[in-house]
């Protein structure tokens, strides 16, 4: 996709009150989907304003998570894997939120992977689309996947659980998000119906690239995941809010003994 016309001029003013990088990749499809959302079209300016502000959001929450739910603080020498990291929408605020972290970012499209790498300063990993496959250089702390499991269907979904718990130190943290009831219920569905059927998956979704069996649109009640877990990892949860974020997804925080 070509980007609009000052698209990286707009980027620039939209990032510089958080001090972090502007740099943007016309192949994001995070993006792309800003940009082509009907509120901005005619103002891509408004635009890379809402991409930057909603990232930072995004950040406010992952460090408030980390930082007062879990008790580490923002210069501990800790290690984070954003993983399915994408073009680095949140990952370039993780440096500045934690600058002695190891911070490893990883996703399934490997341009994304080495754009984060160069733009961010962060270690990047090419993720598989097999979640047994997933090998990273060490074990993290905190293992962050944001908007993934909104993605992954039945036959992968506690697959990847596995995977990404197994990233974790003994006494670390997965956390994560999950479409759940509210953003099931949105367009007129009966969010009762999830309720029945626990998981609800659609093969179709904003990464157009990828296999819509293996990434679509995900829909999942809570005791789905929960079933889940005890399953794949019997980890204790240590959180779960529905709806928590952006006042839709649903977050899960999960340890590891
Ligand atoms: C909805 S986007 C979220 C990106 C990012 N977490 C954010 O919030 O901006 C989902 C991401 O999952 C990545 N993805 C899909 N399959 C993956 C896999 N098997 N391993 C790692 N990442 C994957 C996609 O490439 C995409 O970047």
């Amino acid at each position: 996709m070509t980007l609009p016309e000052r698209f990286e001029e707009y980027c620039r003013e939209a990032a510089a009150p958080y001090g972090v990088s502007p740099a943007v990749h016309p192949d994001d499809f995070m993006l792309q989907r800003t940009i082509a959302d009907p509120r901005f079209q005619g103002n891509p300016r408004q635009a890379a304003i809402d991409f930057f502000i909603d990232a930072n959001s995004c950040a406010d929450n992952f460090c408030g998570i980390v930082q007062k739910v879990l008790g580490f603080a923002s210069n501990s020498a800790m290690s984070i894997l954003d993983f399915a990291s994408g073009y680095g929408r949140v990952t370039r605020f993780l440096p500045h939120r934690f600058p002695k972290a190891t911070i490893v970012a990883a996703d399934v499209h490997p341009d994304a992977v080495r754009f984060v790498e160069s733009e961010f300063g962060v270690s990047g990993v090419i993720s598989p689309i097999v979640p047994e496959l997933l090998e990273t250089p060490r074990q993290f702390d905190v293992v962050f996947a944001l908007s993934f499991f909104t993605h992954m269907p039945h036959k992968t979904f506690g697959r990847w659980l596995t995977a990404l718990h197994r990233q974790l130190k003994p006494g670390g943290f997965l956390i994560f998000t999950a479409s759940g009831r509210k953003p099931f219920g949105r367009g007129g569905r009966d969010s009762e119906l999830l309720d029945r059927y626990k998981a609800i998956f659609i093969p179709a979704s904003e990464q157009f690239d990828l296999n819509e069996q293996e990434y679509g649109t995900m829909y999942v009640a809570p005791g789905y995941v929960i079933g889940q877990l005890w399953q794949y990892v019997q980890a204790p949860i240590v959180l779960l809010e529905e709806n928590f974020w952006w006042n839709l997804q649903d977050l899960y925080v999960v340890a590891k003994r």
